[in-house]
């Protein structure tokens, strides 16, 4: 009777798994602070994409690990860079049985791990970065890429990205916009991920954790520059903006279950202290009724099968 009247349930479709893959490397590297996760070899995240193809999720959400970081993150912009050289290698693997998407962002590129170039005062310059971004875009999408996805949160970067697509004859690449993303502790585990370098943080262009009204602001914003989807990130601690988000559009709105999520419930059913199958589908089941229509989880191919 329960299972007849339930108000939600998930289904594997609406999965999205977050994937990194690192250049020059040979075996892949288990992130520590993620158990299960891995920075992938091509190989191995090759064989990932086609388990997801298999397991029946939506999406697949790629991010880039490069061997050599430098000050303007030319990794993130050159067509044989990891991420470019991933995307092919995943689109050849799938096909368009899953959809490839992409972090647009420079984070994972740069040596000082902001999320886009600096000025000559150390400062994030939002405009600068957004003439990388567009670059970012166009090799992504000649790489092969189903979506993009803006994560730097720079003033703007839905707008440009998007006359960037169209420009270079990509108008049938997707904008998945990191409308509203906080600037969040919980980011933690993916910054060794990722293998970050920031030092400091992320507040000037990332969201503060007191504010719900400023992300309707943001909404509005990204909607207006032409975003296809929107995302609300971290899950958990924002299922109220994520409701309100979802309320107030007729856009897809995605949610995305970041590291520090994914961590805690991983780390208390090591020591034994909760139900780990059973908290990974109540913290997804609650991120669906709270209105996401996708969730990036980094559980996504095992709770797929498990749907099944
Ligand atoms: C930025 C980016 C971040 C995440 C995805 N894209 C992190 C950040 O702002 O430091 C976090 C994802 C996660 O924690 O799982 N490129």
């Amino acid at each position: 009777m329960r299972r007849m009247v339930a108000e939600h349930r998930l289904h594997p479709a609406e999965l999205i798994l977050p994937a990194f893959v690192r250049e020059g490397v040979s075996e892949p590297v288990p992130v520590s602070s993620m158990p299960g996760v891995v920075q992938h070899t091509r190989d191995t995240l090759r064989k990932a994409a086609a388990e997801a193809v298999e397991a029946g999720i939506g999406g697949i959400m790629l991010f880039g690990v490069p061997e050599h970081k430098d000050a303007t993150g030319s990794a993130g912009t050159d067509p044989d860079g990891i991420l470019q050289v991933a995307i092919r290698d995943v689109k050849a693997e799938v096909g368009d049985d899953l959809i490839v998407m992409s972090d647009l962002c420079l984070d994972e590129f740069t040596d000082h791990g902001h999320c886009g170039v600096l000025d000559s005062e150390g400062r994030v310059d939002n405009d600068a970065t957004l003439e990388r971004y567009a670059e970012m875009a166009r090799v992504q999408a000649d790489a092969g890429v189903h979506v993009v996805g803006p994560s730097g949160m720079m003033d703007g970067q839905v707008g440009v990205v998007r006359a960037a697509l169209d420009a270079a004859g990509h108008q049938d690449v997707s904008i998945l916009a990191y409308t509203v993303k906080y600037s969040s502790a919980f980011y933690g585990p993916f910054r060794e991920a990722v293998a970050s370098s920031l030092r400091g943080d992320r507040k000037t262009y990332q969201q503060d954790p007191a504010n719900a009204r400023e992300a309707l602001r943001e909404l509005a914003l990204d909607l207006a520059e032409g975003a296809d989807m929107v995302m609300v990130k971290p899950a958990l601690p924002y299922l109220d903006v994520l409701h309100r988000v979802a309320e107030s559009v007729d856009v897809p709105v995605a949610a995305y279950q970041i590291s520090g999520e994914y961590a805690m419930v991983e780390a208390a059913a090591a020591n034994g202290w909760i139900d780990r199958d059973a908290a990974i589908l109540e913290t997804l089941t609650g991120v669906k009724r709270a209105g996401a229509n996708m969730i990036l989880t980094y559980w996504a191919t095992e709770v797929a099968r498990r749907l099944r």
